[in-house]
């Protein structure tokens, strides 16, 4: 019999944290620890150690690392909101960097394999797709604030991965943010219209997919940058288009605009995407398009 694997995650009440929790929790193999900022908002609470943690405090963290001990960490701890890291810069610097410095200093003494959680903001949008090899150059204070955690954990650790993703969409227990499916379906349904960027282009990644990446990245004791995202480029509106062509929505209440047009705190960068080459081969990651993962999203509402 395999030996049981300890795997603690940061974040577990958000998008990603939920997912990796919903999978691993099944595993006879994994003694899975469960933590984040904050009551438990799981609704399914079996199979699994919750342990309440903000991974800031750092005394928390090097405490119940010491406790739990853990054979890998899965840190998807963030401060997401893009506009607003750059209205609050310095609670972004203190999730998004500070705290990372808390667990891999915590987690080196143990040599637990950390894995932590990047973006595709780390790129400036003007070369996309981009391989793990690129340079990143971030627009903004967010993206600064993930670039700034990923050398952090490269030139501390000696047990790393970073795994750099683009827009996550899925459904999740206890909803506190929408996504691109929910949002444009939400908003054409009620006869709003909605103004959306022709001139961005992206990877979205249903969530369920990237947790099973993450996850072969654990069970892979793999090392060094991965890029874990949906398998096709497209620009937001055409993406918006593919849910109102599944839904058959009103696509006339769809505006497409520029995104200087929209005058957002934070500056996008335009053309992102990976190659996700690296992951396919060593991870064997199997991402589903966005066609299909509207049809997952559409099944797990009707369920
Ligand atoms: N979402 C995307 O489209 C996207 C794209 C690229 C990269 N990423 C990266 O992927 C990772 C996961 O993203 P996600 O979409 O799952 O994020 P999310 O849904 O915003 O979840 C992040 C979780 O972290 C928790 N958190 C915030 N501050 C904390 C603290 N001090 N201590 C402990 N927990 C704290 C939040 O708690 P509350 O729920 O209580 O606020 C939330 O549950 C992040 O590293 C993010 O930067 C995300």
């Amino acid at each position: 019999m395999k030996k049981t694997k300890k795997i603690l995650i940061t974040g577990s009440n958000g998008l990603l944290g939920q997912k990796i929790v919903y999978n691993l929790k099944q595993r006879k193999d994994v003694d899975l620890y469960a933590t984040s900022i904050g009551e438990n908002r799981l609704l399914d609470k079996l199979g699994y150690t919750y342990r309440s943690l903000d991974i800031t405090d750092q005394n928390k963290v090097s405490h119940i690392l010491s406790e739990i001990n853990p054979d890998v960490i899965i840190n998807t701890a963030a401060m997401t909101n893009v506009d607003a890291c750059e209205h609050n810069k310095e609670k972004c610097w203190k999730i998004n960097v500070d705290a990372v410095k808390y667990l891999v200093e915590a987690s080196s003494k143990y040599n637990t394999h950390f894995i932590h959680l990047s973006t595709d903001f780390v790129f400036d949008g003007k070369a996309g797709p981009y391989s793990e090899t690129d340079e990143p150059n971030p627009l903004h204070y967010y993206a600064e604030s993930k670039l700034a955690s990923e050398k952090i954990v490269s030139e501390n650790s000696s047990n790393w991965a970073i795994i750099r993703t683009i827009i996550i969409y899925g459904i999740t227990d206890n909803m506190s943010r929408s996504n691109l499916v929910l949002w444009s379906k939400g908003e054409i349904e009620k006869g709003n219209t909605i103004k959306v960027v022709n001139d961005q282009f992206r990877s979205p990644t249903l969530a369920e997919d990237l947790a099973e990446g993450c996850i072969s990245v654990a069970d892979n004791s793999a090392q060094g940058i991965y890029h874990l995202s949906g398998p096709e480029i497209n620009s937001i509106l055409e993406l918006i288009y593919k849910v109102a062509d599944f839904y058959a929505l009103d696509k006339s209440k769809i505006i497409p605009v520029t995104s200087a047009s929209l005058n957002q705190p934070a500056k996008r960068p335009l053309r992102t995407g990976f190659v996700i080459d690296k992951a396919k081969k060593e991870l064997g990651f199997k991402p589903r398009s966005f066609d299909e993962g509207i049809k997952f999203l559409d099944k797990q509402m009707n369920n």
